[in-house]
């Protein structure tokens, strides 16, 4: 697999566009301002492939990439911006129930700040992936913001706020030094 090779191919604002054609699908999930378009670009190696953008949470749409043209990558959108009108956050959560509804997650990666304690929000969306019985890759990026000493205690944290089980790993990352990016590429080609 070159993960090199990723391509856009479409950006679907409702169930009728999902892609449903056979291939694996690997949903990107984070709240807004994560890092999520970082830690794809980093993926990539391309600074600016999925917009690193100005203003989160307008990004309520599924963009599928496709990966060395047999895997997909969608990037569902962000949640969790505060700013969001009350009908911004119905359209991101009826969009999202019909994504997971849709049936044809092949693996979930999911974002979260290595900093904090997952959010109410996290713990929802990690409960969405299980609910699927897929395998579940939980990234905690931004780990070059951490102390040492802070690391492990975060860590374990965020995979007993998310009820992280045998079959989910946790990747600590930083799409900023591209540490462990090697990791979660050889993850990603699993699904290959
Ligand atoms: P939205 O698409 O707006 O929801 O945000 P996103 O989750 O795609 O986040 P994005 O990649 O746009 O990054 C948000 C901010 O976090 C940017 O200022 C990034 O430079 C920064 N950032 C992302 N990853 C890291 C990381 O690993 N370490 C540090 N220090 N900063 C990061
Ligand atoms: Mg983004």
């Amino acid at each position: 697999m070159n993960i090199q090779n990723t391509v856009f191919i479409k950006s679907a604002a409702s169930q009728s566009a999902f892609i449903r054609d056979g291939k694996p699908v690997i949903a990107f999930a984070g709240r807004s301002n994560v890092g999520k378009s970082s830690v794809i670009n980093c993926l990539v190696r391309r600074k600016n492939f999925a917009r690193v953008s100005a203003t989160p949470g307008k990004t309520a749409h599924v963009n599928y990439f496709l990966i060395d043209g047999r895997v997909y990558l969608a990037d569902l959108p962000g949640y969790g911006y505060a700013k969001v009108s009350g009908s911004e956050k119905a359209r991101w959560a009826e969009l999202m129930e019909s994504f997971f509804a849709s049936g044809d997650i092949t693996a979930g990666v999911q974002i979260v700040d290595a900093r904090h304690k997952p959010t109410a929000d996290d713990v929802t969306m990690a409960e969405w992936f299980h609910g699927t019985g897929t395998p579940l890759t939980i990234v905690a990026n931004k780990l070059d913001k951490l102390k040492k000493s802070e690391i492990e205690p975060n860590l374990q944290l965020i995979s007993d706020t998310l009820s992280a089980n045998d079959n989910d790993i946790i990747i600590p990352f930083s799409a900023e030094t591209g540490f462990n990016r090697d990791i979660l590429v050889r993850k990603i080609s699993e699904f290959f």
